[in-house]
């Protein structure tokens, strides 16, 4: 090694240290972990591509661009770390898979804190365009029994792929929340999800197009369950068949949650009526783990 070289890595080196040091005195000792970290994991990645000052400038131009574009509608950060897998990540972390217990996935942007209930069997498409399905099943624990009146929360895109808060004109549809009544039993209609891209016209999309990666997310439909005694669950359920499901734009996809809609024409639904035209049917067992982490 020349004299040079081991200057400049003693440099390099003796920056990360100085850094690290710096964050000694944290009080909160989970910051000061999370900071000293940050700076290792941050460095190393410098030095490790041996980043350029015009990659810096893009790196931070890219960063402006995503802060400008981000509103109460749009978060460009939950997007990148939605297509960096850190998202699915934290749920993984987060969320270990609890033996027999449905499995969680991206929570997403797109999750509304005051969607309408409906009562059991009701509809949440409201006017979000797309093939009628009913969509049932139980809510249960792993060890069987079932969940009488856990909340689930359901929300989808409609079929030209956009959900009700991409539309200007403050709409609710493809959203609602309901109970399971007796035996843990839910059921209620939507319409057949189809894929998606996440919104793409922004720094995040420069990025996929960049990387030569798609924005699409393979057709789903999000569940949020929640009841007493047992661990919240964010998931979604996909359609088998689905062209993206092994390219999801943020990997959310769990083997465990492809469903197989069955396509129903001119019968009588599961509820007695009879939808005109095409319809289908989904179902989809909710299985609950215990809340033990309190
Ligand atoms: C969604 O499924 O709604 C979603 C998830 C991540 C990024 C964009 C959309
Ligand atoms: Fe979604």
């Amino acid at each position: 090694m020349n004299t040079d070289h081991t200057a400049l890595t003693d440099r390099e080196h003796a920056v990360t240290t100085e850094v690290l040091d710096s964050f000694e005195a944290t009080p909160d000792p989970r910051l000061r972990e999370v900071m000293r970290s940050l700076v290792r994991h941050l460095h190393a990645f410098a030095r490790d591509i041996r980043l350029t000052q015009d990659e810096w400038d893009a790196g931070i131009e890219f960063l402006t661009r995503a802060g400008h574009i981000t509103d109460s509608k749009r978060q460009e950060f939950i997007l990148l770390s939605d297509v960096l897998g850190l998202s699915v990540l934290t749920v993984a972390i987060n969320e270990p898979d609890a033996a027999g217990a449905t499995e969680s996935t991206v929570f997403g942007p797109f999750f509304v804190a005051d969607a309408p209930e409906i009562p059991l069997g009701g509809d949440i498409a409201q006017g979000a365009g797309g093939v009628p399905c009913h969509v049932s099943g139980q809510v249960r624990s792993v060890t069987g029994e079932p969940v009488e009146g856990a909340r689930i929360e359901v929300w989808e895109a409609d079929d030209d792929g956009f959900y009700d808060v991409q539309y200007p004109d403050d709409r609710t549809a493809g959203r609602g929340w309901l109970r399971s009544g007796a035996h843990g039993g839910y059921r209620f209609w939507s319409v057949l999800p189809a894929p998606y891209p996440i919104p793409h016209d922004g720094p995040v999309g420069d990025l996929l197009a960049a990387t030569a990666r798609g924005p699409m997310r393979p057709a789903h439909l999000h569940f949020l369950v929640t009841a007493p005694g047992f661990r919240p669950l964010i998931t979604h359920i996909f359609l088998a068949g689905d062209p993206y499901l092994d390219r999801d734009a943020v990997f959310g996809v769990k083997p465990g949650l492809v469903v197989e809609p069955a396509h129903h024409t001119d019968t009588a639904a599961p509820d007695g009526s009879h939808p005109e035209g095409s319809w289908a049917a989904i179902t989809f067992d909710v299985v609950l783990a215990p809340d033990d982490r309190r």
